[in-house]
């Protein structure tokens, strides 16, 4: 497995790859690897990639306020669990490499980045859409992989990667979860064993909301009410930043539960903001 920081060097490399008409995967990181990025590194491989991971703690994601300084950096547990699961390479560049001093060019994808997180994370998206658009023109994948788990991220891509043209598939993988429902995070360290404990709450209520939905319940305000009366329960809980249900692929508001929605709930225990979603599917019943 090779290890590289330079853009340039990473070019020759992967170029040699497409050259042995290779099929480029792209799995784009922060790092601090757990089960939810390994199961993206391994429908990688699966499907017979030259799989390539990045791992960049962006800055341009994170708010004044939000922990950048403090985001786990374990670089060389994370080289090794991409070592064991056979990457090709890693990609690890340091802000300066990704960053001129002075940016003047940015993606920005338009409505799906408002709701939800887009809400409570002022200008997060448009360094998720400028930092991913900047990855795929330097590595310049076939298949990039990304999480549910990251439901308007994943959104957000996929629409910016129609609307530019990126040559490449986007693949949605499941999330991956603990074996009481929490879904796997590089945050979830930060919660105390508590907070741990009470989390779990946020899975359990989505999945009484999707139980709902299927036994025909198609008010959201019932259901976002119930959902909140779940985790405002939990003693631990700090506060709710959203519950929402919203159309699975435009991520617009839904007055009536019909078609694929997401149900998408964002949380702080203590200061740590978890989120969570589910999709239901009401045309498959
Ligand atoms: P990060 O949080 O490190 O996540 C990298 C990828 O792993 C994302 O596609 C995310 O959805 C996926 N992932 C995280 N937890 C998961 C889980 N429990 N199950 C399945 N997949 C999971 O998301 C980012 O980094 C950044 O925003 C990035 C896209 C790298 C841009 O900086």
């Amino acid at each position: 497995m090779k290890v590289i920081k330079t853009i340039k060097s990473l070019r020759t490399f992967i170029g040699a790859a497409r050259n042995a008409a290779r099929t480029i995967g792209l799995i784009p990181t922060m790092g601090a690897l757990h089960r939810g990025h390994i199961s993206l590194i391994e429908r990688s491989g699966k499907h017979g990639d030259f799989v390539v991971v990045s791992i960049f703690v962006n800055p341009t994601q994170f708010g004044p306020k939000e922990d950048l300084a403090k985001y786990p950096r374990p670089l060389r547990k994370d080289l090794r669990i991409c070592e064991d699961h056979g990457v090709d390479v890693v990609f690890v560049p340091d802000a300066k490499e990704m960053y001129r001093e002075e940016e003047l060019t940015w993606v920005n994808v338009d409505k799906i980045s408002e709701p939800l997180c887009g809400c409570f994370r002022p200008g997060h998206f448009r360094g998720v859409a400028t930092v991913c658009a900047k990855l795929f023109n330097i590595v310049q994948p076939d298949i990039a992989y990304f999480g549910q788990k990251d439901a308007q991220q994943l959104a957000v891509i996929k629409r910016m990667v129609t609307d530019l043209n990126f040559p490449l598939k986007v693949i949605s993988c499941p999330t991956v979860r603990d074996a009481d429902g929490l879904a796997l995070s590089s945050r979830n360290r930060y919660l105390s064993p508590q907070q741990r404990k009470d989390a779990t709450c946020i899975h359990s209520s989505l999945r009484i909301a999707r139980e709902m939905i299927e036994a025909g319940t198609a008010n959201p305000k019932t259901i976002i009410s119930k959902i909140r009366r779940i985790i405002t329960a939990a003693k631990s809980l700090g506060s709710v930043d959203y519950i929402s249900i919203v159309d699975a692929d435009t991520l617009g508001d839904v007055s009536r539960i019909k078609g694929k929605v997401l149900i998408a709930i964002a949380a702080r225990f203590g200061s740590t903001r978890l989120i969570d979603n589910l999709t239901v599917d009401c045309r498959t019943r």
